[in-house]
């Protein structure tokens, strides 16, 4: 599946309505505070009358220090997941309980530097892990390429715990050469600049797929 990041795109709407037309899977919002990482997106009051440009699901990525102040506000919208850092300042289980009594799917997400056994003790409640492809704060980077051994650490994981069911999925950098290296590791591919930047929306996702 993939899942299509406006981060990148300087017309919201326009990128949204364009998105929308696109068999493309779900909307990835980046949400980012200012303090977890440098910049920071729209407050929720100003970019909530954006999303009715898209009848898509969302899959909503917060980079920010206190994920509780903003998960009621996301959980409001037509949101498919919902996933945090594991080193935001609040506890994760008690984030992860939150989204999940909004009755939405909750995901953790790995900076580049996290390892992977580090989210073990969450598995039973996951149902997301985010792989970051480069380091969180900005769209159009480099996919950083030590990520890939990463991915196959977590699909060993997943052989290793078939009781609990969560989806794998890569953040950054993803272009047609980075997707077929990753595509069979991975469920849902999210990408931005490679999309947004271009004039046929369509023949991105396809050729990501
Ligand atoms: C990076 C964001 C990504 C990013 C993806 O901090 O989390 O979602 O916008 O954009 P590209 O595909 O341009 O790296
Ligand atoms: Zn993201």
């Amino acid at each position: 599946m993939i899942s299509a990041s406006f981060l990148s795109s300087n017309n919201i709407p326009l990128t949204l309505s364009k998105l929308n037309e696109t068999d493309v899977d779900f909307i990835h919002v980046d949400v980012m505070d200012g303090k977890y990482v440098s910049k920071k997106t729209l407050p929720f009051g100003e970019i909530k009358h954006i999303y009715k440009f898209t009848n898509k699901r969302l899959d909503v990525h917060l980079m920010v220090n206190n994920p509780s102040k903003y998960i009621k506000d996301y959980a409001s919208l037509n949101t498919e997941y919902i996933s945090i850092h594991l080193d935001s300042l609040e506890e994760v289980l008690s984030n992860l309980k939150l989204i999940k009594s909004y009755g939405i799917k909750c995901g953790i997400v790995l900076n580049p530097l996290d390892e992977v056994s580090t989210i073990i003790p969450y598995l039973p409640y996951l149902d997301l892990i985010l792989v970051m492809g480069v380091t969180p704060g900005e769209g159009g980077q480099k996919f950083i390429t030590k990520t890939i051994s990463k991915l196959q650490e977590l699909q060993v994981l997943k052989k290793e715990y078939p009781m609990f069911n969560f989806k794998i999925s890569i953040d950054g950098g993803i272009n047609e050469t980075v997707s077929k290296k990753i595509k069979s590791l991975v469920d849902i591919i999210v990408s931005g600049s490679y999309i947004t930047n271009s004039d046929d929306y369509q023949a991105k996702i396809t050729s990501l797929r």
